[in-house]
């Protein structure tokens, strides 16, 4: 039997609801499949930990991460933390220090989930969205000078290196050249910014003579939300940088239908250091603690741990049970639904269990 070990850091917000729903699915899931076993350790770090110590999370917590083979994400942020504190002290710290340089939004309009784009259904909006996540504009670098004075000067330098721009264009067209459209659109802003984005713009060229089968094209970043807006039918793999990624896979998330229900992979695909698996939410005050959080993006983006895990059929199964039960309109309000966290979280252990899903709304 193989065993996972997980470290789950549900931390902030709605984080501890949906990780606890996302566990229990888990749970289910490897009790219904047999042949794996999940072992979690969860972590009790984010802003409550900051205002007991000083810290979201301790000096070595990158070593306690490190024997894990992945970790599962809740969210950060606290309305009395500054959001680059919470930001910096957590989530990114792992993200750069175990080198988890590629970030994966996959985005799909789920059965039963209503999009605000005019004929537009499931299989026309069918994305997987690469956001280069070690350096670019979140690389950190940059400073103030005269301090509060009127003078005073902040820079914030956007990073870019051959190295990193090249290997994530090569893990771009790889999964461009997995999906059946072979199909890639790599993101700039190369009009305006000269240096950076040029050389991106040079090294795709490069990259793309490796994958004479993908066929792909280029997009400043202003046009492409108006292309996916309007078009997203053309699209299908995404590569951008890691800020222009941040902006579009919000739009994404949003002409899918909900924020709620997108998920991210923070990976490494090297395997050098675990990889981290999220929902892009965040940790959403206005409804903490009332139970009724989407859990959907906390489920789908254990489809992506299990992918990674190497658990291709029970994240297949999770995929499966997930779309049975949003097209059974079990559904928390973001989505327009009445079910809350717990309802859809058991009808989808029921959908895994090969029970009907609507068999929780009438028990
Ligand atoms: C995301 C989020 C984060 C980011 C925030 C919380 C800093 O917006 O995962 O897209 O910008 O990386
Ligand atoms: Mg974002």
């Amino acid at each position: 039997m193989r065993n996972h070990t997980i470290a789950a850091i549900p931390a902030d917000g709605i984080g501890p609801e949906v990780i606890a729903a996302g566990l229990q699915v888990l749970d289910t899931l490897a009790a219904v499949s047999g042949d794996f076993s999940i072992s979690q350790t969860t972590f009790d770090w984010g802003s409550d930990y900051y205002r007991k110590h000083g810290v979201l999370m301790p000096a070595d917590g990158l070593e306690q991460l490190k024997s894990f083979d992945a970790i599962y994400f809740g969210a950060v942020g606290a309305p009395d933390v500054p959001d680059h504190i919470s930001l910096w002290g957590l989530r990114l710290p792992i993200c750069q220090g175990f080198d988890q340089y590629a970030n994966v939004r996959p985005t799909r309009i789920l059965p039963g989930i209503r999009t605000p784009l005019r004929d537009c259904g499931p299989g026309d909006l069918d994305w997987v969205i690469v956001r280069e996540n070690s350096e670019g504009e979140y690389s950190g670098s940059g400073g103030r000078a005269h301090k509060g004075l009127p003078e005073e000067v902040g820079t914030e330098v956007s990073i870019f290196t051959r190295v990193g721009v090249t290997r994530i264009m090569r893990y771009a067209f790889r999964i461009a050249q997995s999906r059946p459209r072979k199909l890639l659109t790599v993101v700039t802003k190369s009009n305006a910014q000269r240096h950076g984005m040029v050389m991106w713009d040079e090294i795709a060229a490069e990259v793309a003579a490796e994958f004479p089968d993908v066929t792909w094209d280029k997009m400043l970043v202003d046009a492409m939300a108006v292309r996916m807006t309007l078009n997203p039918k053309s699209l299908d793999t995404i590569v951008a940088t890691n800020l222009h990624a941040d902006i579009l896979s919000d739009l994404a998330g949003a002409l899918a239908g909900s924020l709620g229900v997108a998920p991210t992979g923070n990976i490494d695909p090297e395997r050098r250091f675990p990889s981290m698996f999220e929902p892009i939410h965040g940790s959403a005050f206005d409804i903490t603690g009332k139970g009724i959080a989407n859990p959907i993006a906390t489920f789908w983006t254990a489809v992506q741990m299990l992918e990674h895990l190497g658990e291709n059929a029970a994240a297949a199964r999770l995929m499966t049970a997930i779309e049975q039960v949003c097209a059974a309109g079990i559904m928390t309000p973001d989505v327009g639904g009445t079910a809350n966290t717990q309802d859809v979280t058991d009808a989808v252990c029921r959908a895994l269990e090969g029970r009907n899903a609507l068999q929780v709304e009438e028990a």
